[in-house]
């Protein structure tokens, strides 16, 4: 009797617990700060920025930029994701929803602060994307320190990939093999022209494909986005992805809604996904199912990719989709609302 007792009472809490959960994911206030993967911190440094005043792209900055000084699962910010020769490179954006201005930075150089050069170009500059050694200088120009991004934990992913005859690695059809050694490649007289990223498993796993992807929307609902990554681990110099490019990585509305993506930026990047989130949201439908619309058109092309969506309408629902493969069956993402008393961590079933 006291068993059964018992058990009642840990089923009636547990019902209640499901329902405090389910709220808690359904009611939608403002304002509203939402993140991919549990970089909480982020997420509270994003609400003290609107708590004090700041605005969207304020928060969208000074969040992003926590995760860079954090080293976020060692794929935000320095040290981290050593490419071919080593180094590490940043790639960010900030998406302002009103006026639909965009700063980027791609393959940024020595400088740490990759967003805060971002929201630089919007401020001081006619342009939308600076990338490479130009945007160093840029950064530089705008008073950022130039530094050594490298750390011994990057230099020791970075030996240790070139003992594994630099395995994993992003090239095809070229001499050596470079599923067995070490370049320099040349290329090969003939190309294998259809392409295998349809069912190539790329050995690109949750650990090293990370990104911050944050959209904001303030009361009086102002939506502005932003991501800051430094890419994938072993790509070849000059390699960009999604996250600085608007519509990819980001994008914000204040019409429409604001989305953000994680995962293989080089296949999510063929499909504009937070563009294509956004313009779904326009037409009303709601954000969880707008995530998982963009998540089902890549997979006809690529059922394998790795990848996650965030969404936030005007009016402050938001949701998040991702792609079910062996190695990733459940996302986790960041939320912070008037419902909440702190930064909530919330988990999406992929699909
Ligand atoms: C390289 O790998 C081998 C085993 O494959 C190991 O014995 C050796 O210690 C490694 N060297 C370095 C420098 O990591
Ligand atoms: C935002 O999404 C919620 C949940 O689907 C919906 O009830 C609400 O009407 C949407 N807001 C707008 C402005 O479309």
């Amino acid at each position: 009797m006291a068993a059964g007792g018992g058990l009642r009472f840990l089923l009636v809490a547990l019902r209640f617990l499901l329902v405090a959960l389910h709220m808690a994911a359904a009611s939608a206030a403002l304002p509203l700060v939402v993140n991919t993967w549990a970089f909480g911190k982020a997420t509270e440094t994003a609400w003290r920025v609107l708590q004090m005043g700041g605005s969207e792209l304020d928060a969208v900055e000074k969040g992003c930029a926590q995760c860079e000084m954090d080293q976020c699962d060692g794929s935000v910010g320095y040290g981290g994701s050593p490419d071919e020769s080593g180094e590490t490179t940043l790639d960010a954006m900030i998406m302002d929803g009103n006026t639909m201005e965009v700063g980027a930075v791609a393959d940024l150089r020595r400088v740490k602060n990759a967003i805060g050069v971002a929201r630089k170009v919007i401020e001081h500059t006619k342009h939308t994307l600076l990338v490479g050694e130009s945007a160093s200088l840029f950064a530089v120009r705008m008073g950022f320190p130039y530094e050594d991004l490298t750390t011994p934990k990057s230099l020791s992913m970075f030996s240790e990939w070139l003992n594994q005859s630099c395995q994993p690695n992003y090239w095809k059809n070229v001499v050596p093999d470079s599923s067995k050694s070490c370049g320099p490649y040349k290329k090969t007289e003939k190309v294998i022209c259809k392409e295998d990223w349809i069912s190539s498993q790329r050995r690109i796993s949750v650990h090293n494909h990370d990104t911050i992807g944050m959209i904001v929307i303030g009361e009086s609902g102002t939506i502005a986005s932003g991501t800051s990554t430094n890419g994938a681990i072993h790509k070849i110099p000059g390699r960009v992805g999604d996250s600085p490019i608007a519509g990819a990585g980001a994008y914000a509305d204040s019409t429409a809604g604001g989305a953000a993506a994680t995962g293989d930026g080089d296949i999510m990047m063929r499909f504009l996904p937070s563009y294509q989130a956004v313009e779904y949201m326009r037409m009303g439908t709601d954000p969880t199912v707008a995530c998982q619309k963009v998540i089902s058109r890549i997979r006809k092309y690529a059922p394998k990719f790795f990848g996650a969506v965030i969404c936030a309408n005007t009016t402050g629902s938001y949701g998040a989709a991702c792609n079910k493969t062996p190695g990733f069956t459940q996302f986790h993402f960041m939320v912070y609302n008037p419902s909440l008393s702190q930064p909530s961590e919330q988990v999406v079933d992929c699909i």
